[in-house]
């Protein structure tokens, strides 16, 4: 199979001249030429006779992990925070994180040759912007998420053949139980996640653009994290109150960040200690369920979105913040992040019209749905709902 279209890659001609072509493996791509010619004069388009091109695909797949694994491997050794003023040797850099400086040297190289780092003189690297958000300062800083990923991410990964058996989490075949029991269980785990979740956005586009706060007097963030969404809506709402509904260390985690973040915040959000699965407070106006939905099977959203309804007084509304998949079969973010959800979790992403059929079978009815504004392809979009 071609992917090709009208040209293609000429495979090696060992390869070539295999019988079966298909039935190697291999793909080490120091026997693949690379030139690209006119399939129309060549047999290289024939079925099974898998080209330099394909291979490239291939490879750039099935290797994806080694350079995740190089790349959190400078997260974790704070490459990114060492060359903050400017370019560095990989045996500086070396010296100054502990790493052994040829290995550091070919991890910076091959970062280097995808556009991670920039190397702009012999075993010399510096900062490119994607390189710059692994800084721990940085705003939004991926550091933690980074390290996330190439810690409990990849452990779970590495067992996918337990979720392509049995649909299940392989995440609780690695770790011997669920995600979010190893968060409370571990609260440096969880200080880790939740910094991550935080440092993903601060405040999402959609909410602010939207026109969902008009006229909001009690927002309750129903699973908020550690209060970013709640610190700066009512930052800009002076007269708006907020309620915090989250799991005991994220609520620990928001009492800080929410007394840091203006004169009279923290005064004005109520924290509770609680499950989305038991019960959500009453009492608000408008209910946030900003990247909760999609960590849950349909079943379980169903039920978290049945504990919301029941809280909700008549006019009350709901908005749901999270990244649709679009129909058709191009590439989206949202479907990369729907398998870590398969692997680590029992949740999903989801379509538009997947999520109107929860609500249907919440008692909501979906009122709008507000696509993302910002050009950013994490950022979510609002699913507006009201009791049905
Ligand atoms: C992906 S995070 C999203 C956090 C926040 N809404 C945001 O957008 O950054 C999912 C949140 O659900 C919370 N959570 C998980 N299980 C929960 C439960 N049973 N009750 C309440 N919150 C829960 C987690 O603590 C976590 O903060």
């Amino acid at each position: 199979m071609n992917s090709t279209g009208g040209t293609a890659v000429n495979p090696p001609s060992d390869a070539r001249t295999t019988d079966t072509p298909t039935a190697d493996p291999s793909i080490d791509t120091s026997t693949v030429d690379t030139t690209i010619t006119d399939t129309s004069t060549t047999d290289a388009g024939t079925e099974g006779d898998i080209g330099g091109v394909d291979r490239m695909v291939l490879l750039s797949v099935l290797s994806g992990s080694w350079l995740a694994q190089a790349g959190y491997a400078m997260a974790k050794l704070g490459v990114a925070d060492l060359l903050d003023d400017g370019p560095r040797t990989a045996d500086d850099l070396a010296a100054a994180c502990g790493a052994h400086p040829e290995a550091l040297h070919r991890m910076l190289r091959a970062l280097a040759a995808v556009g991670l780092f920039e190397e702009p003189g012999p075993r010399t690297f510096g900062l490119t912007d994607a390189s710059a958000l692994l800084r721990s300062d940085a705003a939004r800083s991926a550091r933690l998420g980074a390290i996330m990923y190439g810690e409990e991410v990849f452990r779970s990964f590495a067992e996918i053949m337990h979720t392509a058996r049995t649909g299940r989490p392989a995440f609780d075949k690695a770790y011997g139980m669920g995600f979010y029991e190893y968060l409370d269980a571990d609260a440096e785990a969880s200080r880790r996640f939740n910094a991550a979740m935080g440092g993903l956005r601060e405040t999402p586009a959609v909410l602010a653009a939207s026109h969902c706060l008009d006229g909001v007097r009690t927002l309750v963030d129903v699973g908020g994290g550690t209060g970013n969404l709640l610190a700066d809506t009512l930052r800009a709402h002076p007269g708006m109150r907020g309620v915090l509904l989250e799991l005991p260390e994220a609520v620990r985690q928001a009492r800080g960040r929410l007394a840091g973040a203006g004169p009279g915040v923290l005064d004005r959000v109520e924290l509770v200690e609680g499950s989305f699965f038991d019960q959500v407070p009453s009492g608000g106006d408008l209910y946030v369920l900003a990247r909760c939905l999609h960590n849950w099977s349909d079943d379980e959203a169903v039920r978290i979105l049945r504990t919301v309804r029941a809280a909700m007084e008549p006019g009350g509304r709901l908005v749901i913040l999270e990244k649709l998949i679009p129909e058709g079969h191009g590439f989206s973010p949202a479907k990369l992040v729907d398998l870590l959800m398969l692997v680590m979790v029992t949740g999903r992403d989801r379509t538009e019209a997947e999520y109107r059929d929860l609500l249907d079978r919440s008692g909501f009815e979906m009122v709008a749905s507000h696509p993302a504004p910002v050009p950013d392809p994490r950022a979510e979009s609002a699913i507006e709902a009201a009791a049905a």
